[in-house]
């Protein structure tokens, strides 16, 4: 017996069905699964329609070889360090490029030309003040509320005020609008949560200053005195915020991707995948650097003994900042974290002795076999911690600083998820609980 399979038609950037074929061979019926290639050469068996032909699944916990979609946004080839939006090297974007420009070319698909820009920043820029009954439900949250906690509920809130975007077909302007609304909210929700979270008085977003240097106003600003924005301390921002935006098919865009292929609202895909980025193993990490470089420093700065933790197999500690699930060589975004942050402080002539224990860290460990073998390097958390903390953003912020960075990315991946009209993501599994068994009375248990 043999698999049919349609063969997709080729269109340009569309992976195509390629000539090659896997076989597979279960209870002596062997099955020809068709090859999938794409733009960059890279190769995977469709088995769509495994199941309705042979009654098996796939089992793949954690999803490490297992692709969720075709997507045309991001490149990301983990062997050889390479990450590019839309085809442009992040490199290339993290030093030419702004934030609202990165997000456009993401959303979009192609980098604006100067009118669509002005026209894209113009018009969220428009959209960056809450409704003022929101601003009551700060006073609601305890002072010592985590702000990624704050950050996912007030997202979701936000779909309260705009009940229309719960429709579940949408015009493409109605897409539009809510797409401006939350890359302009989602700064004012977050330096809201902050200046809450110290009790000072919120900051209300200034229309003429640009993305970076509004948000640093509604952070740093306070109404009794004169505020100026420092364009080293933005710059690094803008870096940091462009390096975030886009990651492929990690944790939190497949969660937003799997929320808002129910159609729920894009609000709630978003608060989705907020609560997906925060963890420690996925964006939460941030934080979890500086909290281990913090206890480096306390317990005598013993760098080698932290490490000797993170090999014992018997704890379950791991050394934070460290590893990645796609680069087995380097994060290209370290890397560009790590000049940014020499520049950072340089400029503003800090001499954290994090930065150092930090540095002797990464030297130990890359010396070290254990890190080696199992090809552990720096990941784009290593550093960003230590930038955040330069230009003043508190720990606890570090992965709202993310999430903030991460919001285009999110968007462009629901948006590409609907334009495909992908179906609702819905995994099967091995179930390996109980057969069948009557039920017995509690008096007889
Ligand atoms: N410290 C010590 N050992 C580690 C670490 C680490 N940071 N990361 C992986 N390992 C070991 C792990 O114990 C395993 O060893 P063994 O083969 O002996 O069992 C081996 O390396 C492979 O680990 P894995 O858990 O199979 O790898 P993964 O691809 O599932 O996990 C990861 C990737 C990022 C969750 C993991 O490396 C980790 O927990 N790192 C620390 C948290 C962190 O920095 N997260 C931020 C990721 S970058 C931001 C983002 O994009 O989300």
């Amino acid at each position: 017996m043999q698999m049919l399979y349609t063969d997709f038609k080729k269109t340009d950037n569309q992976p195509i069905h390629s000539m090659k074929k896997a076989t597979l061979n279960i209870e002596n019926q062997v099955y020809e699964l068709p090859v999938v290639e794409g733009t960059e050469k890279e190769k995977g068996i469709d088995i769509s329609r495994l199941r309705p032909e042979t009654g098996y699944i796939t089992l793949d916990s954690g999803y490490k070889s297992t692709g969720s979609t075709k997507s045309a946004i991001t490149f990301l080839n983990g062997e050889e360090g390479i990450l590019r939006y839309r085809g442009y090297p992040i490199e290339q974007l993290a030093k030419n490029s702004s934030f609202l420009e990165v997000a456009f070319l993401l959303i979009y698909g192609n980098l604006p030309s100067k009118e669509e820009l002005e026209k894209f920043v113009s018009k969220i820029t428009r959209h960056t003040l809450i409704h003022e009954d929101m601003k009551k439900f700060y006073e609601g949250y305890p002072a010592k509320a985590h702000p990624m906690g704050v950050l996912a509920s007030m997202i979701g809130a936000l779909s309260t005020f705009y009940p229309e975007s719960q429709k579940s077909e949408l015009e493409p302007e109605e897409v539009d609008v809510t797409i401006r609304r939350l890359i302009a909210k989602i700064s004012t929700i977050a330096a809201w949560s902050y200046k809450k979270s110290q009790g000072f008085p919120v900051m209300y977003p200034q229309n003429r200053l640009g993305y970076c240097d509004n948000f640093l106003h509604m952070m740093f600003a306070q109404p009794t005195e004169e505020y100026e924005v420092n364009p080293v301390i933005s710059e690094a921002l803008n870096t940091l915020l462009i390096l975030h935006a886009d990651h492929e098919q990690n944790c939190s865009a497949s969660t937003v991707r799997m929320a808002g292929s129910s159609h729920a609202s894009l609000y709630a895909a978003i608060s989705a995948g907020v609560c997906a980025l925060w963890g420690p193993l996925h964006g939460g990490a941030n934080q979890k650097v500086i909290e281990m470089l913090r206890q480096i420093r306390e317990e005598g700065s013993d760098v080698a003994k932290m490490i000797e933790k993170a090999k014992d197999k018997s704890s379950d500690f791991r050394l934070m900042g460290f590893g990645h699930r796609v680069y087995k060589n380097f994060d290209p975004r370290a890397n560009i974290i790590k000049a940014s942050t020499d520049s950072v402080l340089k400029e503003l002539g800090n001499n954290d002795s994090l930065l150092k224990i930090a540095t002797e860290l990464e030297e130990v460990a890359l010396s070290d076999d254990y890190f080696i073998e199992r090809n552990l390097y720096p990941n784009v958390d290593f550093y960003s911690g230590i930038l955040y903390r330069a230009i003043g953003i508190p720990t606890d912020m570090f992965t709202v600083m993310f999430a903030l960075g991460r919001l285009p990315g999110w968007i462009a991946q629901w948006k590409e998820m609907r334009d495909n009209r992908e179906p609702i993501s819905r995994p099967r599994q091995i179930y390996t609980g109980e057969n069948a068994r009557d039920y017995v009375s509690i008096e007889k248990r």
